[in-house]
């Protein structure tokens, strides 16, 4: 195979494998839309294992989520996500959530919720919990 063909293929690889990863667009970009679906699949890995979908307070004291919207809009949800320690820290509303579980288990910083679009489907997805 001429050498030449190699590299085209293994840049056609990098290029799968990276920049064109399927979810993986960034929020700026035109043809990002938020995802519910996508949303509901990181809840479903990440959050399940703390969080009820009810209003039910779950047996470590991480409030269930429904009508998690009525009590925080969108843009403070992102804020606690990102980092719900030091968000705790500077605001407010923050440190009453914390202040208000007896339970002493605290939201950690999650890996998964570092990307901004990772954070956005969440948020989509969390809207559909009336
Ligand atoms: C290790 C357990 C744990 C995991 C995992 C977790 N949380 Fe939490 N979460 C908590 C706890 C505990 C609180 C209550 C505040 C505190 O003490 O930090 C909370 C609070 C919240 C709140 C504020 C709720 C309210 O009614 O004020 C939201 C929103 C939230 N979590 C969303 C999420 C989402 C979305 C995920 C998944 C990406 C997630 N959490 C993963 C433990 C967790």
């Amino acid at each position: 195979m001429p050498m030449f063909n190699v590299f085209y293929i293994i840049s056609l690889l990098l290029l799968s494998t990276s920049a064109f990863a399927e979810g993986d667009l960034a929020p700026e970009s035109p043809s990002f839309q938020a995802s519910a679906e996508r949303g509901k699949a990181t809840f479903d890995a990440v959050c399940v294992h703390c969080h009820h979908l009810t209003h039910e307070i779950s047996a470590v004291g991480c409030p269930g989520l429904e009508g998690v919207l009525t009590r925080h809009n969108a843009e403070w949800i992102d804020a606690w996500l990102t980092s719900p320690e030091s968000f705790a820290k500077t605001n407010v509303k923050a440190k009453t959530v914390v202040d208000a579980n007896p339970y002493g288990l605290v939201m950690p910083t999650l890996p998964e919720m570092v990307k901004e679009h990772d954070r956005l489907d969440i948020i989509e997805f969390l809207k559909t919990l009336k």
